[in-house]
């Protein structure tokens, strides 16, 4: 018999990073959630006895090789990485945006998810086996307006991906990211609200200018995009890396 596959997921402990790790459990594998919101992560670890997590910011690395070691402890070794975490960044025009917060996110969605390879893969390495899954976004194709860092910080990653799993390819571990689409959650029915307060018209409205770009009409679930993430982890796609997969209804934009 195989063993389970043990799974690290940052940003596991809300939003589509626990819906993930949820669906990794559910199928007997050990998930360690890595999250620096220490409520949130109370709150998932006390609904999923199973699981266990560490709070920290991805974009530290001290925290980082602090959950690392965690997730050694509680599970033996990380096979799987998701690496999920990620801010919005601020929304301004390129000579408006502020330093600072642009550092910010570019640490959080780009530094984060390299610190967490830099951990884990050693350990792939040495048992020449090890899936590492990206979440990037489909803002990469669509270029929201006044989201540069947000935009680039994405690219970045899809760069680190693609780059990581030639390097890794030899050892027999994998690097492949998703490109959520429109997601059915929190986050996105924010931006839509904020759209329409700006432009003052109803929400509806909005959203159908988004649907309309994607041939299905569809927004996404957090499930849709964790599905994924566990076939791209799974032996089932055990050929497949230095892809980027679009979970998205297909998102018609030009490049
Ligand atoms: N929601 C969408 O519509 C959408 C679309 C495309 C891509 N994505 C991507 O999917 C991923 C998850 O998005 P979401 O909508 O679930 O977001 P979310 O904000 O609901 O959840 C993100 C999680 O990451 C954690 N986190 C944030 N900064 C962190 C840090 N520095 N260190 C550790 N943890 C940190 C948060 O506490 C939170 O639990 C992100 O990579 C996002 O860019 C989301």
């Amino acid at each position: 018999m195989t063993r389970p596959r043990t799974v690290v997921v940052t940003g596991g402990a809300s939003g589509i990073g626990r819906v993930i790790a949820e669906r990794f459990a559910v199928r007997g594998c050990p998930v360690h959630i890595f999250d620096i919101d220490a409520g949130a992560v109370a709150r998932t670890l006390a609904e999923n006895p199973s699981l266990s997590g560490t709070v920290g910011d991805v974009a530290r690395a001290d925290d980082v090789a602090r959950g690392m070691q965690d997730a050694v402890a509680s599970m033996g070794r990380v096979d799987v990485l998701v690496n999920d975490a990620a801010i919005p960044g601020p929304r301004a025009p390129l000579e408006e945006m502020p330093e600072d917060e642009w550092d910010r996110a570019m640490r959080v969605n780009l530094h984060g998810p390299f610190l967490w390879m830099k951990q884990a893969v050693p350990g792939m390495k040495s048992r020449r086996e090890g899936s590492i899954v990206n979440i990037s976004t489909g803002s990469v194709r669509t270029l929201p307006l006044n989201r540069s860092v947000y935009n680039a910080s994405k690219w970045g990653l899809e760069g680190l991906t693609k780059t990581a799993a030639r390097e890794l390819g030899p050892w027999n571990v994998r690097v492949n990211a998703i490109r959520p689409g429109m997601v059915n959650n929190e986050r996105m029915r924010g931006i839509v609200r904020r759209i329409a307060e700006q432009e003052g018209r109803p929400a509806a409205d909005v959203e159908a200018d988004f649907l309309q770009f994607i041939s299905m009409r569809c927004k996404v679930e957090p499930e849709d995009i964790a599905e994924m993430a566990v076939f791209l982890s799974s032996r089932r796609a055990g050929r497949v890396t230095g892809q980027v997969i679009a979970v998205d209804g297909h998102i018609e934009w030009e490049q």
